[in-house]
């Protein structure tokens, strides 16, 4: 198995995935907000990389069940009924509905990356789960970090680190590209208090300027959700319950 980081989606091709096995990683916050939503019981995401595509497919589309969430700026965008904090995402408020997704970066590599052929999402909440999905898959893994405004962002590296350091725990002969051994060893540096790492990131910063410090201490929870939110069809669902559909 070999393990490839890609630290910002910038520049790359859409068709660059296809065949591939590929993990979306943008902690704060859309990955952790899909994980949370699928743990409480959505029927499924809808990631969109425009708000006019996002505006376009709700309304009675999906039986008038659709919620509209995501944020530009991490703000709520107007006409949405959800921003983009994963706490908003409770059984109460997502069981049952599709969720259409529009975010500044996460919900667009998920797009960009349409084309793989296995395509799941990971944050520190379900690291487990996935290194587990992956040792089991055993294929080739390509980790896309959605970045920020197509720049590296600390936190989707860490946490590519974290899942490769989950993987390479239990499975011999992996082999590491630059990439991934430079995020396994930020890992290593950073990983010891994930929370402190994230208030120290540029976007933490702007979080907890715009008041979503709550979010960090959700966002740095390690395994707290049980999920593969996997894509197929254009939404996101989690793995098991597609397996038995
Ligand atoms: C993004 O996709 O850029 C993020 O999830 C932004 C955020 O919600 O803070």
């Amino acid at each position: 198995m070999k393990i490839n980081v890609i630290f910002a989606p910038l520049d790359v091709e859409e068709l660059f995935f296809t065949k591939k096995t590929t993990v979306v990683i943008d902690v704060l916050r859309a990955t952790t907000t899909i994980a949370t939503a699928i743990q409480n019981g959505v029927r499924e995401v809808i990631p969109v990389n425009t708000v006019a595509f996002a505006m376009k497919v709700s309304g009675d589309a999906f039986g008038g069940q659709t919620i509209l969430g995501g944020e530009r700026n991490t703000k709520m965008i107007e006409g949405f009924n959800l921003g983009n904090s994963p706490l908003e995402y409770t059984p109460e408020v997502v069981s049952g509905k599709s969720v259409i997704l529009f975010t500044t970066n996460g919900s667009k590599a998920i797009v960009q990356a349409k084309y793989s052929e296995n395509l799941v999402t990971c944050c520190f909440n379900n690291l487990s789960v996935i290194a587990q999905h992956l040792i089991k898959l055993d294929e080739d893994i390509l980790i896309l970090c959605a970045g920020r405004n197509s720049m590296f962002s600390m936190e989707d590296c860490v946490c590519a680190g974290a899942l490769i350091e989950k993987i390479t725990e239990s499975k011999e002969e992996v082999s590491l590209s630059d990439g991934a051994t430079a995020s396994s060893l930020l890992y290593k540096s950073l990983g010891k208090n994930i929370l402190k790492m994230l208030k120290e990131t540029e976007h933490g910063k702007l979080l907890i300027e715009n008041g979503f410090e709550k979010d960090l201490e959700y966002c740095a929870q390690i395994d707290s959700v049980n999920v593969v939110p996997s894509f197929s069809d254009n939404v996101l669902k989690n793995m098991e319950k597609k397996e038995s559909e």
